[in-house]
């Protein structure tokens, strides 16, 4: 038993869908929650600003005593987790090789196709990760930076997000795509649009399959916080409105309250 929290960071919103999907798989577990919302978008930045926020952030969870950190973040995870890795005195998961562990786990054959920012894109992370697991597999990416934003709109459920879903998917589905990792933490919002439009493709969400490795590590490495009254302290650089509509969304009336934070050497 370990009562300390989970540290899962994200460059703003989106990683709220993975904070939930480890609330509702852990729920005995306290989490802090930091998005960096002030700085956001992090998929138009360089590596090496990106590396330096999660740094930053990844500090501050540390002096906040968490037993592990989750960057939730797809973009970081692509960039980052190496340095991190090698900097952090606690186990620190990424959500690139989940899903794409989850994605080789659930296909048939043909090619996996990615979707996501396009720093994350640019970084080739999940072709890597895929490629580990199932060498030889095909993986087809494709930036969809516009569905961030539509998200961000609260478009979840729109004409204009179906045909934007379909300018980005048509060339992985044509290619013979049926399996797609939804790579960027906006994207599970998504899934009913995504769905409607194609049926048949196999949505990998990112923030399922971290949750069930997270428990796994918490569990081996005998770090589990067992129960059912686990907390959720919810910090952003910035508390727009956006911000405060998915936290109500994600998390209701649960008593969780959002805070501003500007972490050290925020700009
Ligand atoms: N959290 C980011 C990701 O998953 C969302 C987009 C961004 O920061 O550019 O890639």
């Amino acid at each position: 038993m370990d009562d300390r929290p989970i540290g899962v960071f994200d460059s703003g919103v989106g990683g709220l869908t993975v904070c939930a999907a480890v609330r509702d798989r852990l729920p005995g577990e306290h989490i802090i929650y930091f998005g960096d919302t002030g700085r956001f978008p992090y998929g138009t930045r360089s590596g090496e600003t990106i590396i330096r926020y999660s740094l930053e952030i990844a500090d501050y969870l540390v002096r906040r005593n968490v037993k592990m950190i989750v960057i939730a973040c797809n973009t970081a995870s692509a960039v980052a987790l190496d340095t991190l890795r090698s900097r952090v005195p606690v186990p620190v998961m990424g959500v690139i090789g989940a899903g794409a562990r989850a994605a080789c786990g659930r296909m048939g054959g043909g090619a996996v196709g990615v979707i996501g920012t396009r720093a994350t894109v640019a970084s080739g992370s999940y072709v890597k990760a895929v490629q580990a697991v199932r060498p030889g597999t095909a993986v087809l990416q494709q930036h969809a930076s516009l569905l961030v934003s539509l998200v961000e709109e609260g478009w979840t459920d729109d004409e204009v997000t179906r045909l934007a879903a379909r300018r980005y998917i048509d060339g992985l589905y044509d290619a013979g795509v049926r399996t797609l990792i939804l790579g960027c933490t906006h994207y599970p919002l998504l899934k009913g649009a995504i769905r409607a439009v194609y049926p048949d493709l196999d949505l990998v969400d990112i923030g399922v399959e971290i949750a069930l490795e997270v428990q796994a590590v918490l569990r081996e490495k005998n770090l589990e916080n067992a129960g059912l009254s686990g907390t959720i302290e919810l910090y952003a650089s910035d508390v727009t409105d956006t911000m405060q509509r998915l936290k109500n969304l994600f998390f209701g009336d649960d008593g969780s309250v959002l805070r501003k934070l500007v972490i050290s050497g925020a700009d």
